[in-house]
């Protein structure tokens, strides 16, 4: 990426917001009062956009991405429709055997672009399977593999995951996909600075969002365990040598809804309330 900080000096008002949020410290004013960029910084622009999206007159383009582009932000967001969608999104395992229309698919893959990655890295690739009966070619060499190895007790992490379902392994039943016309599965480079977290936080997002589109979606550590352990599966998901896999969501049409919330258990939320350092222990690091 070639920095390149653009200022339209009839529209800056000088606020000098783009200065103050921006996290590697690049921009300054000069002389003049207008925003500049620090040569010797450019190197570290992480392409966060800060300083273009808090512009409130637009006068500010950064690295060929201009204000005109963007979309306007609402002011408010309704937090009560935004928790009720939190606490009524499931685990679906039941699934209407039908590809979810291509207008909603890419919503729904539109939506990955804004997902946050640490240091704002956004190496994700993401593997969709976007036809059903693609997804069933995936299903039968997955469980024809998981049926020779329950019986065989072979691949010890994998028969050992899949040893309570033997019985229905053994009778058919689509343990790993439940069914699901559509799977996504999210891999980060491996030299991403954050490859541990950056792909479920995108699922998560993903989650939330095809749930307010009518999609249901699941969770799947299986196919995850499925792809990382037996052989040659992950190459049928095209991820780039460079990466590997994060985490898997089967998704689809809802074949059953729910009418209520569930009642979680209260999780522990401490709050800290004052700090104590061992100021002996802390000194003796340094001696
Ligand atoms: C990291 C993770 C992995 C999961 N893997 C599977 C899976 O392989 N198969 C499955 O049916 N459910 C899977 N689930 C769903 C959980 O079993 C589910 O969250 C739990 O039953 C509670 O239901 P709820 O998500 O509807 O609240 C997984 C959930 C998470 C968060």
């Amino acid at each position: 990426m070639n920095f390149n900080l653009e200022i339209n000096k009839e529209k800056c008002i000088q606020c000098g917001l783009c200065i103050r949020d921006c996290m590697p410290k690049i921009i300054t004013f000069n002389e003049n009062k207008e925003p500049v960029s620090i040569k010797e910084r450019e190197n570290s622009c992480i392409n966060c956009q800060h300083c273009l999206a808090v512009c409130p007159t637009g006068a500010l383009s950064i690295n060929g991405k201009r204000s005109e582009n963007s979309q306007n932000i609402e002011k408010e967001f309704n937090s009560e429709m935004i928790l009720n969608l939190i606490k009524s999104r499931r685990s679906i395992r039941h699934f209407r055997k039908e590809n979810v229309s291509a207008e909603t698919l890419e919503k729904l893959k539109d939506m990955l672009d804004y997902v946050p990655t640490g240091v704002n890295n956004h190496g994700l690739f993401f593997s969709v399977i976007e036809n059903k009966e693609v997804m069933d070619e995936l299903r039968k060499a997955v469980n024809d593999r998981i049926i020779k190895i329950v019986s065989n007790k072979a691949i010890k992490p994998i028969a050992k995951t899949f040893e309570r379902y033997t019985d229905a392994i053994l009778k058919g039943e689509d343990i790993v996909f439940r069914g699901a016309p559509h799977i996504i599965v999210a891999s980060t480079p491996k030299n991403a600075p954050c490859k541990d977290y950056d792909g479920t936080i995108a699922l998560s997002y993903f989650e939330l969002y095809a749930k307010s589109l009518g999609i249901a979606t699941c969770w799947c550590g299986l196919a995850y365990a499925c792809f990382k352990y037996i052989p040659g599966l992950k190459s049928i998901l095209n991820i780039p040598r460079t990466h590997d896999i994060a985490y898997c969501m089967l998704f689809g049409y809802p074949e059953i809804n729910y009418t209520r919330t569930t009642q979680p258990e209260k999780v522990p939320v401490r709050t800290i309330k004052e700090i104590k350092i061992k100021e002996s222990f802390w000194s003796k690091l340094f001696e």
